[in-house]
């Protein structure tokens, strides 16, 4: 096959969960771009509206969900809706996540900690069981899990360590579904970034200005990762030219991880 032609989406269907804004909309405009059909989910409905305009004016085909999987039993809902109206889903990024608190651990409420485990880890499991689980009868599918380099290393700046251990949990979830599932013909990989501008950390940059600078100048390449630079990389392990990758944790992060 063509070079190229390995990264055609064509007849594929991708749902992108937290595909409206950040990292998930540029994963879900690269996935588009490539010929999928994208189907979006995403809490705030008046941002589902805004991403569903944006990308269909671009050409592209997307419906959107909305569904807020802070909640395992909102996830279960999501599930029930996609596999009656939308399936089949060839193609699952488990983007939504975040780390959305900044507090010790000598002062996490328990509370906190569980919230944090459902919305980074908890409704990735409940999705990957469900629709990766679809995947299975028909030989071939694409699990992306969205893991964080502070899966692999505790990050200096900020606290809140439900998030270390959610994202740490989640890429030997990666690993292990990704063995368990190999002789299914579905993939199952992790993409760990460093700093994004995304929104996310826009709002960490709103409370404390000088966090923006001292993040860039923690980073090799000097700048923090602009959201259409993971586009190509959810490509890569969306299509057939990831045909022999599964289990992985692809850090993208301008070098972080070296200093
Ligand atoms: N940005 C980074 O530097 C970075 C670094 C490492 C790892 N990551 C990981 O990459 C992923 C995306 O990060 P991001 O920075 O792009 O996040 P973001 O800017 O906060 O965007 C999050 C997306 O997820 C959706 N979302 C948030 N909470 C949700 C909920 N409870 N239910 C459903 N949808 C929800 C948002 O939709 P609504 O507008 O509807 O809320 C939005 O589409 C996360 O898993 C994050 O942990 C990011």
């Amino acid at each position: 096959m063509p070079i190229l032609d390995r990264f055609n989406l064509t007849g594929r269907r991708a749902l992108i969960t937290g595909g409206s804004r950040g990292l998930g909309l540029e994963m879900a405009r690269a996935l588009g771009e490539a010929g999928a059909e994208l189907v979006i989910a995403g809490s705030d409905e008046a941002h589902l509206q805004n991403a569903r305009d944006t990308l269909r004016s671009e050409g592209l085909s997307v419906t959107t969900i909305q569904a807020d999987l802070s909640k395992p039993e909102a996830a279960e809902r999501l599930c029930d809706v996609v596999l009656k109206e939308h399936a089949p889903i060839d193609i699952l990024i488990n983007n939504v996540g975040g780390r959305r608190i900044n507090t010790p651990t000598e002062d996490l409420a328990l509370e906190d900690w569980q919230r944090i485990i459902d919305l980074n880890l908890t409704q990735a499991f409940i999705l990957t069981k469900r629709l990766g689980g679809a995947m299975i009868p028909r030989k071939w599918g694409r699990v992306i899990n969205l893991a964080s380099i502070n899966a692999l290393w505790p990050g200096k700046a900020m606290r809140g360590r439900s998030y270390e251990a959610a994202k740490g949990a989640l890429t030997m979830f990666t690993k292990a579904v990704a063995a368990d599932w190999a002789v299914h013909g579905i993939t199952v990989n992790a993409i760990a970034p460093g700093p994004f501008l995304t929104d996310a950390n826009k709002r960490w940059i709103g409370e404390k200005p000088e966090f923006e600078g001292e993040v860039a100048a923690s980073i090799p390449m000097g700048r923090w990762g602009r959201p259409d630079e993971i586009g190509p990389l959810a490509l890569y392990l969306a299509s057939e030219a990831s045909s022999f990758m599964t289990g992985s944790v692809l850090v993208i992060d301008g070098g972080k991880l070296l200093w």
